[in-house]
């Protein structure tokens, strides 16, 4: 008895050492309503110079106000009072590519507003604010048990969401609005006041040789020599609220704009990183980690690599095809690359080994508590049957979505095609007219401008025999072993997809529009007849038929199996702080400049610098070419105030925040709330940290702000911008020995600060 009571405390101390390690290393994201009572004494001890107040406060301004939503898919931040974000350039590459041509190729040579009448206007961006936001987990969560049945629980929660928004709707203007999320996998909801800016202009944005530096092969990887950053100017109406785009409106005053601080950094600074993280799994049973890894990312990975080589080999030799397919080539390879490092990331680091032990602490806790168990006893093992009876649908599910619906790029334009279809069999003319013009001012619009059907045939021909050969369900092929028409059914793939591309309308831009002008009877007799519609409707039909029903039953089910884990494990482990799964909501993580050994005797020190970038720099390469201009900059170490205090150029730097897709953009702040970088990415041996955070190889990767004044200054020769910013020295400040006036709005001649002051010693 004594020896087991010993055991237990050892196995207390571990799970605790384990936390308090992962805790002040970096691991989580949390809500910033929350931080006074969660995370302000630890990001003190860390630290931290503001309060919990400074960075989040609904009744004075804060950090906060300088922060949005960029576009829904990144975080941009306000860095002067007159509106100026600051973004990745991979955030605002459609845009910085939507205004690219040939002539006028602002992805290879960048682009530079020299005025404000220069800025260039981006319909359907939008830059979103945080007002404040509230727990309503009371309200969302009354009437609600854990022995009701998961639509029973569904159909009250939408009956409180309703009342809710109507007791906070009252009143707010239509800029406003109010959004209801769930956290911690349902068990709390909270509410957000947002404000939506909808006239968001591109200011500038490097060449892609600097925005873009070491391209595919570079990304998710450290050391990383990328100056991934852009800006942009949110404008309003005449009383700086929002207001549709319109010339007359005017660069936005903000409640708050973030200093930014040329002090750089060293190894053990604390950092934090506000943004609006998308989706992590940090909660998921081994048994879905290892379906995960072994099942469905292999297969995602295979289906991309296979598109990615084609459309690379076009790319290559075609330098319009290279503009039309940059951007979703870039989207394509992203994911393609993390989930292979993610794999490669959950085994070397024992992901799935460490969830299993985990798993058997909590049994044991269970089995020492008759209550607890009778709630919780069997959610292990029913995940284990539920992910093994989802299996093949799931894997199906993934085939279809990555096969029809993303990398066959026409077969989404045939697909949207059907709303017209039943727009004119519902509702008539006139829903077929609305319906139309939704379409061609929506997708239709720009889908022909960067698409070449003879790329995307191929891309077909390849990837409808990965179907063939790897989805779980005979029944699924079906519409394609009619067109390929062998015994076996392994066709000729290359020969169907030439006949589908070669008699459908929708593969031609005037052939489409054609059919656009016709009347509406006689455009949706076309589109039925269509060979590339009746094919994509047959697929529709099996995957329907075959796999969405019962993928959804099966989903249904896990999802409230770990909606009930979650609160499990909550009460299971009641010493541990969890955060929320990240879910597209603002967030703070915080952590410290930190390198990492990537491997045995390997150590990655946490900061880049230009002379790296020359080392790789190939002349020519679309990867790896420079910009003559920075190569020259570079040779004369003409620097300017932004050099390191050891003479060099710094690109890019790693901490140990948490932060997930959707972070990109986010900034980097010091203790004392000054920008000191700009996140954009991971390094890729802790690509997994979405599903298992592992603080001594998860990093993410910032570019240092010193890099991006110095390409906005010397490099573009764009000081209007930065004279419009607040650029700070706190650490230099507290170290100097006389007084550095350092905040220089306008006055300063470019390129030479005569303000001298004495630098910390880099090597304390
Ligand atoms: N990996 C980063 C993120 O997930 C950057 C992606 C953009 N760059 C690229 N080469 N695709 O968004
Ligand atoms: N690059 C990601 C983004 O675009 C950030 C990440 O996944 O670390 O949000």
């Amino acid at each position: 008895m004594r020896i087991f009571n010993k055991s237990l405390k050892l196995i207390k101390l571990v799970v605790l050492l384990l936390f308090t390690q992962a805790l002040t290393a970096g691991e989580g994201m949390w809500l910033p309503l929350l931080l006074e009572s969660l995370n302000e004494d630890e990001m003190k001890n860390m630290g931290l110079k503001l309060s919990a107040e400074d960075i989040y406060s609904v009744n004075k301004s804060s950090l906060k106000d300088a922060i949005v939503h960029f576009g829904g898919f990144c975080t941009a931040e306000v860095i002067s009072n007159k509106g100026l974000l600051l973004t990745n350039h991979h955030c605002g590459y459609g845009q910085i590519q939507s205004h690219t041509t040939l002539e006028n190729n602002y992805l290879r040579d960048g682009f530079w507003a020299m005025k404000k009448e220069e800025e260039l206007a981006n319909p359907g961006l939008f830059a979103r604010f945080i007002l404040r936001m509230e727990d309503v987990s009371d309200d969302m969560l009354a009437g609600v048990t854990d022995d009701m049945d998961s639509q029973k629980r569904q159909s009250i929660i939408d009956k409180n969401m309703e009342m809710v928004r109507a007791k906070y709707e009252q009143d707010l203007p239509a800029y406003d609005d109010i959004v209801i999320r769930p956290f911690y996998h349902g068990n709390e909801y909270y509410m957000f006041v947002t404000r939506t800016f909808n006239d968001v202009r591109l200011v500038g944005a490097p060449p892609e040789s600097v925005g873009k530096y070491g391209s595919d092969t570079d990304n998710w990887v450290w050391p990383r020599h990328t100056g991934d950053f852009a800006m942009f100017r949110i404008y309003a109406g005449p009383d700086n609220l929002p207001a549709d785009y319109s010339p007359d409106n005017k660069p936005y005053v903000p409640k708050h704009s973030l200093p930014i601080s040329v002090d750089g950094v060293e190894e053990g600074d604390f950092t934090m990183v506000f943004g609006f993280p998308g989706r992590t799994t940090s909660y998921l049973p081994a048994s879905a980690v290892k379906q995960t890894v072994e099942v469905l990312n292999p297969a995602k990975i295979n289906i991309r690599e296979t598109a990615l080589d084609i459309i690379d080999k076009y790319m290559r030799v075609d330098p319009q095809v290279k503009i039309q397919y940059a951007s979703k080539f870039a989207r394509v390879a992203n994911y393609w690359k993390k989930w292979i490092g993610e794999s490669q990331g959950i085994e070397a680091t024992d992901g799935i080994g460490k969830k299993l032990e985990m798993e058997k602490e909590f049994l044991s806790r269970l089995n020492k508590s008759p209550e607890l168990k009778s709630k919780y006893g069997n959610l292990l093992s029913d995940f284990e049957k539920l992910y093994k009876d989802i299996e093949p649908y799931a894997k199906s599910r993934d085939y279809y979505n990555e096969v029809v619906f993303r990398n066959v790029e026409i077969l989404r334009a045939v697909s949207l095609s059907d709303r017209l279809v039943s727009a004119l069999e519902n509702n008539g003319e006139e829903g077929y007219k609305n319906m139309k013009q939704r379409l061609t001012s929506g997708f239709y619009n720009g889908f022909y401008k960067d698409y070449r059907p003879e790329i995307d045939q191929e891309v077909c021909a390849a990837l409808m025999e990965l179907y063939k050969k790897n989805v779980p369900f005979k029944g699924l092929t079906s519409p394609l072993d009619k067109m390929t028409n062998t015994r076996d059914g392994m066709g000729d793939y290359t020969s169907m997809a030439k006949k589908l591309y070669g008699s459908s309308f929708f593969t031609s831009e005037s052939d489409f529009e054609e059919v656009m002008g016709m009347a509406p009877e006689e455009a949706v007799a076309k589109i039925k007849a269509d060979p590339l519609y009746t094919f994509m409707e047959g697929m529709k039909a099996q995957y329907s038929e075959i796999v969405e029903g019962k993928y959804n039953a099966y989903n249904d089910q896990i999802t409230e199996k770990q909606r009930l884990y979650m609160k499990a494990l909550m009460e299971v482990f009641p010493e541990k702080r969890m955060y929320p799964d990240a879910n597209s909501t603002m967030r703070i993580t915080y952590g410290k400049v930190n390198g990492y050994h990537p491997r045995d005797a390997v150590y990655y020190t946490p900061v880049t610098y230009l002379d790296g970038a020359m080392a790789k720099y190939k002349p020519g390469d679309y990867e790896f070419d420079m910009p003559a201009k920075l190569i020259e900059l570079y040779e004369k170490k003409d620097y300017g105030r932004y050099a390191a205090d050891n003479g060099k150029m710094p690109i890019c730097f790693i901490g140990t925040n948490h932060t997930t897709g959707g972070n990109s953009g986010s900034p980097a702040i010091d203790a004392n709330g000054n920008l000191i970088g700009l996140n954009f990415d991971r390094a890729w041996e802790g690509t997994m940290s979405d599903i298992n955070y592992d603080p001594s190889i998860c990093r993410n990767i910032m570019v240092d702000a010193r890099y991006i004044l110095f390409i906005v200054d010397k490099f573009a020769g764009a000081t209007h911008l930065t004279y419009e910013m607040n650029l700070v020295t706190p650490k230099k400040m507290a170290n100097a020995t006389h007084t550095p006036p350092i905040i220089d709005k306008g006055k300063r001649k470019k390129g030479k600060s005569k303000i001298k002051v004495k630098g910390p010693d880099p090597k304390q």
